[in-house]
């Protein structure tokens, strides 16, 4: 596929798959004015590419136009008007055969037959790393196509930052410093599960703001009995409660993932440590000990100005990035630039919270163990 592909567009597509994150809308909003202005005709699929590989399921046909009444009034909305799914990965789409077993296809060839049927010249993909693998085959088969970020987890490499990984952390923060009372009025230790699959980032940034006494991430496998001697340290200065902060990836020392169930076609099903974490420090501790899971909150609500900002920016830069010929490229955030990077370079590798940044030491400072 070359880089710079200079045929007209006229008629252009916006996709958003894997799990929502608060953004979605204003990428669709900013990409689709930012169309129309060109003189070119917008259209959302439905439910990541479910839309174009079963158009007979949805009464529209899968494919909704994108007018500029129907994108009225949604940057603030959290979600996507298109709907979006992290099943049925189109390149391991889980087909059941007649013995019972599940055989998983590959039906990239379906989609691209599917846009050349409705003449669509570009696409905007707006998805994580699974959607940034699907757009990586479907740009090597020919389709013209710009990726967006999207993550709450914040673990996409080659962009400082993603849309809606604010906006999680201030709700986390915001729950921290709820849970703070109860915590220090019944001296409990509280434990708080957050999202975050990979990386940590949202534990690190959440539980520094939220004055967590444990942080848990996956880059650093914890040791229980740090924890709980975190714990008794603080009994012993007169603090009777503990906050931990433990992102659903994160894992004991010389153990593995909490994983509550594998579905073929899509990534397993996290969660279960902060359970375990629970568990595990009442039983060494005998402390009293609360769980608090704040899962698909972290999800949901109005995304924060600043997440508002970026997805605007780069639903704005995706159409600009097509407009200038680009093709098979990320949009991602390089301050103060939107930059194009290569879908196959961002997809390299995860963002993982460096052990040794300002802001691991920052916390390390303010004495907060990290198991
Ligand atoms: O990637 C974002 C994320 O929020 C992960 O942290 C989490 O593991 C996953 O989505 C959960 O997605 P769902 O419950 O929608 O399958």
């Amino acid at each position: 596929m070359p880089p710079f592909i200079n045929t007209p567009i006229r008629k252009i597509a916006i996709s958003t798959g894997g799990g929502d994150a608060p953004g979605l809308n204003a990428v669709i909003r900013a990409a689709a004015l930012s169309a129309i202005q060109r003189g070119w005709e917008v259209y959302g699929v439905r439910d990541g590419f479910h839309g174009l590989l079963l158009p007979e399921e949805y009464p529209d046909g899968g494919l909704i136009p994108l007018t500029r009444d129907r994108v009225r009034g949604i940057t603030h909305l959290g979600g996507t008007i298109l709907g979006t799914s992290n099943r049925n990965n189109p390149l391991k789409y889980p087909i059941l055969r007649d013995d019972g077993t599940i055989e998983e296809v590959d039906r990239s060839d379906e989609i691209v037959r599917s846009f050349r049927l409705h003449h669509i010249d570009a696409l905007i993909t707006v998805g994580g790393d699974g959607s940034l693998a699907i757009a990586s085959v479907l740009a090597k088969k020919g389709l013209r196509l710009i990726s967006v970020p999207k993550t709450i987890d914040n673990d996409l490499d080659k962009t400082q930052v993603t849309f809606g990984f604010d906006t999680a952390v201030g709700f986390a923060t915001e729950a921290l410093d709820r849970l703070h009372s109860t915590a220090a009025s019944h001296g409990r230790v509280m434990v708080v599960e957050v999202m975050g699959r990979y990386a940590g980032w949202i534990a690190l940034h959440a539980g520094v703001a939220g004055s967590a006494d444990v942080i848990l991430i996956p880059e650093h496998p914890y040791d229980i009995h740090k924890v709980v001697e975190k714990i008794k340290e603080r009994d012993r200065l007169g603090s009777k409660f503990t906050i931990v902060v433990v992102a659903e990836g994160a894992i004991p020392m010389g153990g593995g993932v909490s994983v509550v169930e594998h579905e073929a076609g899509r990534a397993e099903r996290l969660g279960g440590v902060g359970e375990k974490v629970a568990a595990d420090i009442h039983a060494i501790s005998g402390k009293e000990t609360r769980v608090v899971v704040l899962g698909h909150l972290l999800r949901g609500g109005s995304p924060t100005s600043f997440d508002r900002l970026t997805a605007l920016r780069f639903g704005a830069a995706a159409v600009r990035g097509l407009e200038e010929g680009q093709a098979g490229v990320m949009v991602a955030l390089d301050p103060p630039q939107v930059k194009y990077v290569p879908i196959e370079e961002a997809m390299g590798q995860m963002k993982m919270v460096p052990m040794d940044s300002d802001i691991v030491r920052t916390a390390q400072d303010l004495g907060i163990s990290f198991g």
